[in-house]
């Protein structure tokens, strides 16, 4: 167990400077660089008003975007730091030095309970590097570090390792929350557990299927990784595309889930398309029928109605990736009617993460539907596969 920031109370220090670390790496739309998604920013206001009650100044630091150590103006924090006074009805103040003397002589400038933002801290190369004395430098800003980003929990960077050599460091009511949720997945979930994953590739998925095998009891499959398990019990796919050798993992995935008595979901239809486009010609056919040239692009209603029936029963369900190709609108009702029904649920624990999926839950504003929407992309596939994050590690634990 790890310590949080209700530690540094109980020890009844007040922390004077907290430097936060937040994951405020927020979606933008392409063409206009406005945020699409504020949610991973909105989810750390809890730490920030906490932080506030003890009397804290802080300084918020973020990556947003792989700048790669360069400054790159359409990845500033400028609109992060807007978004953020909105939220907060405060001044959120840009910081553009990552010297950390510098920084902590500017925040003493500013009353208790003030809130500065550093510039992208991607934008140094020392970041992703982990190096020493830039973690130091960084450490000389503050007299607490916080972690609140789980998203970046994976990536051991100065701003997430490096700097807790040199401070008190303990996690964010976020980071913990995020833990605390995905270890009822993880560690001991009430059964029946199901677990229904999707996205384009089996490989990407393989790792959480592995690790949570023996835990659960329903494996509900959707996504274009559907693909592999329907060629292995005997059907075309058309052209789909798929990894010829994740054919053979399939067939050891159902294999392995008959030896220990869990149920794998396959679809039994599917929205196919004749190209890879929102302009494609569609039609719905039975899982057995996908005809040579298309495409399989989303579960359909059929499926849509077996996942929804056999969902309402499960005590724990974690959800990870869209079951179809939800970036082009055509596609993507599959995402959104698992999204609904799993946002209908009356009893047990229903937990989603992941970009896309998380994503449509938040746009469809279910989230407070959902027992828990991860904030991570990555790092909550990692924690799914049973890993561990060195920022996570990096934390203090508790005595
Ligand atoms: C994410 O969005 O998954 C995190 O912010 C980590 O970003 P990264 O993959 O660029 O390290």
């Amino acid at each position: 167990m790890k310590q949080t920031i209700y530690d540094i109370d109980s020890r009844d220090s007040r922390p004077g400077i907290a430097f936060l670390r937040v994951d405020y790496n927020v979606p933008l739309d392409r063409s206009t660089n406005e945020i699409i998604d504020d949610a991973r920013i909105a989810a750390t206001i809890p730490t920030i008003r906490y932080l506030q009650g003890l009397d804290a100044r802080i300084i918020l630091c973020s990556h947003l975007g792989r700048p790669k150590g360069q400054v790159v103006p359409s990845l500033t924090m400028s609109q992060v730091a807007k978004r953020l006074e909105l939220m907060l009805n405060e001044p959120v103040k840009i910081l553009t030095s990552f010297d950390g003397i510098s920084i902590r002589g500017e925040v003493n400038t500013l009353g208790p309970k003030s809130v500065v933002m550093l510039e992208n801290i991607r934008f140094v190369p020392h970041e992703e590097s982990n190096d020493p004395a830039f973690a130091k430098q960084l450490a000389e800003s503050a007299d607490i570090y916080v972690n609140d980003a789980f998203g970046t929990a994976h990536r051991a960077h100065a701003s997430t390792v490096g700097i807790t050599h040199h401070l008190p460091a303990v996690a964010g009511l976020l980071l913990s929350r995020e833990i605390q949720m995905l270890e009822q997945v993880t560690l001991n979930p009430e059964r029946p557990t199901a677990v229904l994953v999707g996205g384009a590739k089996l490989s990407d998925k393989i790792g959480i299927i592995e690790n949570l095998m023996n835990k659960i009891d329903q494996l509900l499959i959707g996504g274009g990784m559907a693909a592999p398990f329907i060629k292995a019990i005997g059907h075309g796919v058309g052209q789909s595309s798929y990894d010829v050798d994740q054919v053979s993992i399939a067939s050891s995935l159902i294999d392995g889930a008959k030896s220990n008595n869990i149920d794998i979901v396959l679809p039994i239809d599917a929205i196919v398309a004749d190209a890879f486009s929102n302009n494609a010609a569609t039609k719905v056919v039975p899982i057995s029928e996908i005809p040579d040239g298309w495409i399989l692009m989303d579960i359909g209603p059929q499926t849509i109605s077996l996942f929804d029936s056999q969902l309402q029963n499960a005590k724990t369900v974690m959800w990870n990736g869209p079951m179809g190709v939800a970036e082009f609108t055509k596609f993507a009702s599959g995402t959104r009617e698992m999204a609904v029904s799993l946002s209908k649920r009356t009893k047990g624990i229903s937990i989603a993460g992941g970009g896309s999926t998380s994503q449509m839950i938040h746009d469809l504003g279910l989230t407070n539907s959902f027992t828990h929407v991860s904030t991570g992309g990555g790092a909550s596939l990692e924690f799914l596969e049973g890993k561990n994050l060195p920022a996570i590690n990096a934390l203090l634990d508790k005595p």
